[in-house]
């Protein structure tokens, strides 16, 4: 079994000990307008806001070797030709290091007694990102080498760019001044903004052709310029602008030069666009360019991106958890993909091409649930976007994208789960914040331009669009699909080259779920609730009635003797039921009735876990999402039978999925059973990278499962709703420390033999420190809490009445 890496837990590093790991190891760069992806090998792109519609340097997807594309140093010297990164050359290195950290990536090469190391991160609120390079001679000879820089242009729309060579290979311009290469292609007419590559210091050559530089029929393992060391100083005139520098360099024995390259998205704004015919206004261009070239303000805007984890990080802290991959996934490496996945959505990755997917209506609406404590204002403002993008009947856009804020239907449409989402997000912003006026925001229809009805309109809209549209057993409707975005019981696609996600007329199908009645169940709860917090009895009761209409349903209609049938397809079969030759039995109706609050009163919720734990769940790889696996392609189901056994929707590991069950337990007060699910599917306690492939730092969204010939293999790791909800699993469930409308609940749900821990939660301006302690060995059941000393009774601790900033909670489990 190789080693590729180990955490470094108190610098929230991961270290990666060679390049060639299983898969390519991403870490995200950005958390405000301007994103990088970066891999272990300095692989892959940088993007404004958007990686569809301002891409700035390319990346070519589904290539071999993977991850070919980045942001690239090569050193010539003597006959030897190296990348501090390994990629692209590929030469041997002598020692060779990538710490993958929050919000940065430091890569370091050595080769024969020279070590590069290119520290690459983006300074927050700024639109660019800084490498800083580090050139040390290790010797006790004077060395003489030569460094040179890449990156490769994208024309900003990505999909053209990869797609209409007949115009892309006529349009590219740049302009080159000094270190500066400026690239502008469209900028003479409709773009108002440019890219800059630029270097602090002086440069002893440039290229911008890629033609010039690489060469037409050499790659980017054996560019022409490199290995003949030196740069041709080249203008591109159409095909591919590229930025290449060349730094001539002679290190005394032990000296060490520093520098940067800065690569920056640059909005022309209200400045004259040029100075000349054809030459570019280009001062914002030359003020980042000096501003960084005082290489103090390069420390600076690194020690800014350092010091902003950290503070947001130390909104929950719980230090001396006694499970270290709970540990530091909880403190650290969840909050981090609970920040990209609020980001990026399902947009960009190393699976997601920022050209297929935007911001997923459901999925951001739970990227909040694991987000909302580290920065509540951002996530008030998606709220309202996301809002902003249901149509007035009650269905929404699937997505929308970051640029325009515009929903589109290019993957398809009325998924009936969509409008509930919007509740589970707007209140636990409330919960987290107490800000209840975002209910009065006007964030109106997609369909009624300039519409000012509030965001508790959308609620009640979702809320009745659910209500109106329930079929035969009085289930919710699914529409194209729920959450399960494969369950497409209306598609009855028979062309394959249609797409599942579109294709189909859910205009008067029957076809009904069960996961939605869940989901609606939970939703009405919360809403009830946030109107008993607001003081609003009557709605709370006029919700409280649709929850228990909803919930007889539920059970008369739903329950299959050991768990909850899944749906009922076009023409009334039950699907999900052990009347059905495979796929008997699905997670998400177990998941979402129990947390509905079904089965709760008769039994059934624990024995919904029972079957999950005995037909779906193994140990190393978690659950699988139904079981038997289809073998077959069902007409009536559509792309959940298209998948072959044990992955994605057809019976994999759906990772995201798991995490209800993991705080399902934890209702049941099961804390040894959450925590066993609860690393069945984590990351950091996966032993065999060889096997699982995937980062072991960031959840993955499916893991081939027991039904695959590849059991526990990892696959589409960053982009899942995975992150939040474990996140909500760790810090919520598990942990206990829950946002409430009135204070911080505290609620744990731990395994026996765990002593006692400590939280420290900021909520609403105050920090909190919540000491758990478990003499008597128990799971959950709060015996004590004491709030500054006084006892206080049940276990809510109400935010402090005189101005006090920091609270100190005991809680002794054992009631
Ligand atoms: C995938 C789903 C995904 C959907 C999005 C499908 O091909 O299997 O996981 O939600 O595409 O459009
Ligand atoms: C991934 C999608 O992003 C998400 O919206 C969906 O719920 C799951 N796949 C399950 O199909």
């Amino acid at each position: 079994m190789a080693q590729y890496g180990y955490f470094d837990d108190a610098h929230r590093e991961f270290v990666i000990t060679r390049p060639d790991t299983p898969l390519p190891w991403l870490n995200m760069l950005g958390q405000d307008e301007f994103y990088g992806l970066c891999t272990q090998t300095a692989g892959g792109y940088s993007f404004w806001k958007d990686a569809r519609l301002r891409r700035l340097t390319r990346y070519r997807y589904n290539n071999n070797p993977m991850d070919n594309d980045g942001r690239f140093l090569y050193v010539k010297q003597g006959k030897s030709v190296w990348s501090p990164g390994w990629k692209p050359v590929r030469t041997k290195l002598d020692a060779y290091e990538c710490r993958h950290g929050l919000g940065y990536t430091r890569i370091k090469g050595r080769k024969d007694g020279v070590e590069v190391e290119q520290l690459m991160f983006v300074p927050p609120q700024e639109n660019l990102e800084i490498w800083k390079i580090y050139v040390r001679n290790k010797t006790k000879k004077t060395q003489k080498l030569t460094l040179f820089s890449f990156v490769e242009f994208c024309f900003f729309e990505a999909l053209n760019d990869m797609t209409n060579y007949q115009r892309t290979y006529s349009i590219g311009e740049v302009e080159i001044e000094g270190s500066g290469i400026y690239h502008k292609t469209e900028y003479r007419e409709r773009r108002n903004h440019y890219t800059l590559f630029g270097c602090t210091r002086k440069v002893d050559g440039y290229d911008t052709s890629r033609d010039a530089f690489v060469g037409v029929h050499h790659g980017l393992h054996d560019p022409k310029a490199v290995f003949a060391g030196k740069c041709t100083n080249s203008h591109a005139y159409g095909w591919n602008p590229v930025g290449a520098h060349q730094i001539n360099l002679t290190l005394k024995p032990g000296a060490e030069e520093t520098f940067a390259f800065v690569l920056a998205y640059v909005e022309q704004g209200d400045l004259p666009k040029f100075d000349a015919p054809f030459v570019m206004n280009k001062t914002k261009g030359r003020e980042i360019l000096k501003k960084y070239s005082d290489l103090a303000a390069v420390d600076a805007a690194f020690a800014s991106v350092k010091q902003r984890w950290e503070d947001l990080l130390s909104i929950y802290q719980s230090p001396d958890v006694p499970n270290e991959h709970l540990r530091r996934m909880v403190n650290t490496w969840n909050q981090v993909q609970c920040m990209a996945t609020f980001n990026l959505s399902r947009a960009s990755s190393g699976y997601e091409t920022g050209i297929g997917r935007g911001m997923g209506y459901r999925d951001s609406n739970q990227d909040i649930l694991g987000f909302v404590h580290l920065l509540p204002e951002r996530a008030r403002q998606r709220i309202l976007d996301i809002a902003s993008t249901q149509l007035s009947d009650g269905t929404c856009f699937h997505q929308y994208q970051p640029l325009t804020k515009k929903g589109n239907a290019d993957i398809g449409g009325g998924f009936n789960d969509d409008p509930l989402w919007l509740i589970l997000s707007t209140a636990a912003y409330i919960r987290e914040t107490g800000d209840t006026s975002i209910l009065d925001e006007p964030c109106g229809y997609a369909d009624k331009p300039g519409s000012k009805d509030t965001l508790l309109h959308h609620i009640e809209t979702s809320v009745s669009y659910t209500l109106n549209n329930r079929g035969p057993h009085g289930l919710p409707l699914i529409g194209h699909a729920d959450w399960n975005d494969c369950l497409n019981l209306n598609c009855f696609s028979k062309e394959p080259n249609e797409s599942f996600q579109v294709t189909g007329d859910i205009a008067g199908s029957k076809a009904e779920s069960v996961m939605i009645a869940g989901l609606f169940l939970y939703a009405a709860r919360d809403l009830a609730a946030l109107y008993r917090f607001m003081g609003k009895a009557d709605d709370a009761a006029r919700i409280d009635g649709h929850y228990a209409d909803m919930l007889k349903t539920v059970e008369e209609q739903a329950w299959d003797g050991a768990w909850y049938t899944r749906a009922f397809d076009a023409a009334g079969n039950p699907v999900g039921s052990k009347s059905c030759k495979e796929g008997k039995i699905f997670i998400e109706s177990q998941a979402w009735c129990v947390l509905g609050g079904a089965g709760q009163t008769n039994g059934r919720a624990r024995k919904a876990l029972q079957a999950v734990a005995k037909y779906l769940y193994t140990p190393e790889h978690g659950c699988a999402l139904q079981y038997p696996p289809y073998s077959e392609y069902h007409l009536e189901l559509g792309e959940v039978s298209s998948y072959p056994p044990g992955y994605k929707e057809n019976a994999g590991v759906f990772s995201h999925n798991n995490t209800w069950i993991h705080i399902g337990w934890t209702m049941f007060g099961e804390g040894d059973k959450a925590l066993e699910y609860y690393l069945s599917i984590c990351p950091s306690a996966k032993k065999d990278h060889d096997k699982y492939r995937s980062e072991p730092y960031v959840y993955a969204q499916m893991t081939a499962s027991q039904f695959s010939p590849t059991p526990g293999e990892g696959k589409n790791s960053w982009l899942t709703g995975t992150s939040a909800w474990s996140f909500v699993t760790a810090s919520q469930s598990i942990l206990g420390v829950q946002p409430e409308f009135t204070g911080v609940k505290v609620d744990p749900c731990i395994p026996k033999k765990w002593k006692g821990y400590t939280v420290q939660r900021k909520f609403r301006g105050v920090t909190y420190t919540i000491e758990v302690k478990n003499p008597k060995g128990k799971s959950k059941g709060v015996k004590s809490l004491l709030v500054d000393g006084a006892k206080v009774a049940g276990n809510i601790v109400p935010p402090p009445t005189d101005g006090r900033k920091t609270v100190q909670v005991e809680v002794i489990l054992g009631a």
